[in-house]
């Protein structure tokens, strides 16, 4: 694995960790090039208040359908009514998203990692850049850690929101995927018991355990085994996989496990670090010369 900047030339000749920020990276990248994309962005916590609002307009070829079969198209509103921090919460994803698309493979697909609070807004972006018939699967992630309020349902689950480039064109390989055991064993003849079943969208599984060789120290790392099914299911051994908001470099060490090629993207230095020694990165030499590998300089792209 190769670390440089996000400012240096971009060639996939090698699996790569680019320091600085996403909005640089991602217009240097090769479209068509990646089978995955998983995105963990912040989450913009503490934003429980805001409020959002929709434009709903009439409109023959729109995707929402009303009452009466009465087609109408929405957008979200990203005006400053109600909260400006949220607002530039979803500026600062769209650009991001709308360059994600492009760089997916016709085959291939985007997981977007989000909590609870903000995944119906984000489910609505997506829907109108990638389109309603491109939305997938809303994964939950569920796990069972940290305090619980008295007052509410503890809160303890992730949504993981999958879209696809291309509707029904995706690669998906069910059989990659890790079996899991039946919840009612009793149930099913004892070769399926054995066997266990497929997972469904609905995900039990532990947080970075708080102790061991998984855990980084980095804030926000999430479970390598979250990651393992995505990567299982929706890339090809020997692909290339993306994840502009790496962390800790969970993607990365997949990837390595499974197989697969990847390039990482933080601007955080200090996750760019625990990446690389999680990952046994090199650091780039800046001026030296590349021939070979998909080569992309920044006007090269339509971005
Ligand atoms: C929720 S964390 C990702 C955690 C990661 N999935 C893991 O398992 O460790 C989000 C990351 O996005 C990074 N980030 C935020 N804005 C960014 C930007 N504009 N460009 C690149 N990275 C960014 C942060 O530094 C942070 O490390």
């Amino acid at each position: 694995m190769r670390v440089q900047s996000v400012h240096e030339r971009v060639v996939l000749d090698d699996d790569l960790l680019l320091s600085g920020d996403n909005a640089v990276a991602l217009p240097r990248l090769p479209e068509g090039a990646f089978d995955l994309i998983y995105m963990d962005p912040p989450f913009n916590r503490g934003r429980a208040q805001s409020r959002r609002t929709l434009a709903v307009s009439a409109n023959g070829n729109g995707s929402r359908v009303g009452f009466g079969g009465r087609r109408y198209s929405s957008r979200l509103l990203r005006t400053l009514s109600y909260d400006d921090r949220f607002a530039d919460y979803l500026a600062f994803l769209e650009p991001r998203l709308v360059r994600v698309r492009e760089l997916l493979a016709p085959h291939g697909t985007l997981y977007f990692h989000i909590d609870y609070r903000e995944a119906h807004y984000c489910k609505l972006l997506l829907d109108e850049l990638f389109g309603r018939d491109a939305f997938m699967n809303e994964i939950i992630w569920a796990y069972d850690y940290g305090a619980k309020p008295r007052r509410r349902w503890p809160a303890k689950h992730d949504t993981i929101l999958a879209y696809v480039r291309t509707p029904g064109g995706q690669h998906f390989d069910a059989d990659a995927v890790e079996r899991e055991p039946y919840m009612a064993p009793g149930l099913v003849g004892a070769d399926k018991a054995a066997r266990g079943k497929r997972p469904t969208d609905v995900w039990f599984h532990t947080i970075v355990p708080t102790t061991g060789r998984e855990k980084t120290g980095y804030p926000t790392q999430k479970p390598a085994g979250v990651l393992r099914r995505l990567v299982a299911a929706s890339s090809r051994p020997g692909a290339w996989c993306l994840d502009p908001f790496a962390g800790s470099g969970t993607l990365g060490a997949v990837c390595q496990e499974l197989g697969r090629r990847f390039v990482l993207v933080d601007d955080n230095p200090a996750a760019v670090e625990i990446a690389r020694a999680r990952l046994g990165g090199r650091r780039a030499q800046p001026s030296s010369p590349r021939t070979s590998g998909t080569n992309l300089t920044a006007s090269s792209c339509s971005r």
